[in-house]
């Protein structure tokens, strides 16, 4: 149960390395990376690119810098990039696409991440550059964080990258969770990589390593992705240490998710029969569960959580979120019921 006593259902990045993978860390065969001979990098890049079914990957230290570098190159300044309006890169990444692209990102309203393809054909632009920054690509992000780890239907996937092929533009997955939505679907993650130009995902989630991310994408785009991010600061040394964890995530960690969505599924169901709470559990169909306090204010909820070993994170005014992993186990998500129960 939880660690050192705490249920702690923030994030799934508050996950700590198993047993292999500190292990693998510690016997890592390791290079300069920036020269790019770390052997461990360069093996988990090819492993990461084979996942996608790209051409190549590149590991980077975060989410955040792997979806920059992606748009750094795709979009660039003065140019516009057509995001979902609660997106990450929207919403949760310090303004980067202002910031460090210069572009222009448009907001788009969605059906729980999927953006109509009327709303995406409205707000497309070419042409006359003085007044209008010319569209460039469309970042989508699967799962959704926002919308409680909602699956983007491959579908809509198809339609949207069908759009971007008409367009002639990029696009660039935040795929930070992606392998739960291939569990969800019961699909490879490159069933659903495959309607993308670049896709970034994450290691140091659900997925238990303790830091990084990879953009995989097409050979060229890579090469490129490596300067920018040395620019960005990114360029670490011997990271075969870190990467060695990401192989054991990649070959070892995959198929347990589908636990994280079981025990979500359950802890949905019982906050549903809380009074004081609002929640649909048919909306929960990965590892994360969003819901709605009606009595009481956040603050005074997460504090009491607190003081009975459970941790939740607010997510905006009335909402609150609690996210599934490795380091919950059953005994977590009874304990956070009954506290539940309690404090509301
Ligand atoms: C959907 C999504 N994209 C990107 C990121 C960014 O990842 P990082 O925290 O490694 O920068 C996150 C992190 O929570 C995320 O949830």
């Amino acid at each position: 149960m939880g660690y050192r006593g705490i249920s702690d259902f923030r994030s799934d990045t508050v996950t700590r390395p198993t047993e292999e993978m500190r292990k693998a860390m510690y016997e890592a065969e390791v290079g300069d990376d920036v020269m790019r001979d770390d052997p461990t990098v360069l093996r988990l890049e090819e492993l990461a690119a084979e996942l996608m079914g790209k051409e190549a990957a590149l590991f980077v230290p975060s989410g955040t810098m792997g979806n920059t570098i992606a748009l750094k190159i795709a979009v660039g300044e003065g140019y516009e990039v057509l995001v979902e309006e609660k997106s990450h890169i929207y919403n949760f990444e310090s303004g980067n696409v202002a910031r460090i692209v210069g572009a222009l990102p448009r907001p788009l309203p969605s059906n729980r991440g999927e953006i109509p393809l009327e709303v995406l054909e409205e707000n497309f632009h070419i042409g006359e550059r003085v007044h209008v920054p010319p569209t460039r690509a469309l970042a989508l992000e699967d799962t959704h964080n926002y919308w409680g780890g909602a699956v983007l239907s491959l579908d809509s996937l198809e339609k949207a990258y069908r759009f971007t092929r008409e367009k002639g533009i990029h696009l660039h997955l935040d795929g930070a969770r992606i392998f739960n939505a291939a569990i969800a679907q019961g699909v490879e993650a490159k069933e659903i990589a495959r309607y993308s130009d670049t896709v970034m995902f994450c290691i140091s989630k659900g997925l238990s390593a303790p830091v990084g991310s990879l953009l995989a994408g097409p050979k060229e785009f890579i090469e490129q992705a490596i300067s920018v991010r040395k620019y960005l600061g990114g360029g670490m040394r011997q990271v075969g240490i870190l990467a060695a964890a990401g192989i054991v995530a990649l070959t070892k960690m995959v198929d347990r998710l589908a636990e994280d969505h079981a025990r979500a599924k359950k802890l949905a169901q019982g906050l549903s029969g809380i009074k004081g709470i609002e929640i649909n559990p048919d909306e929960v169909q990965t590892n994360i569960v969003i819901f709605k306090l009606t009595s009481m204010e956040v603050p005074r909820f997460l504090e009491g959580l607190k003081k009975e070993g459970v941790l939740a994170l607010g997510f905006g005014p009335s909402r609150v979120r609690m996210v599934l992993h490795k380091d919950i186990d059953d005994q977590d998500v009874e304990k956070a019921l009954r506290a539940i129960s309690r404090i509301v």
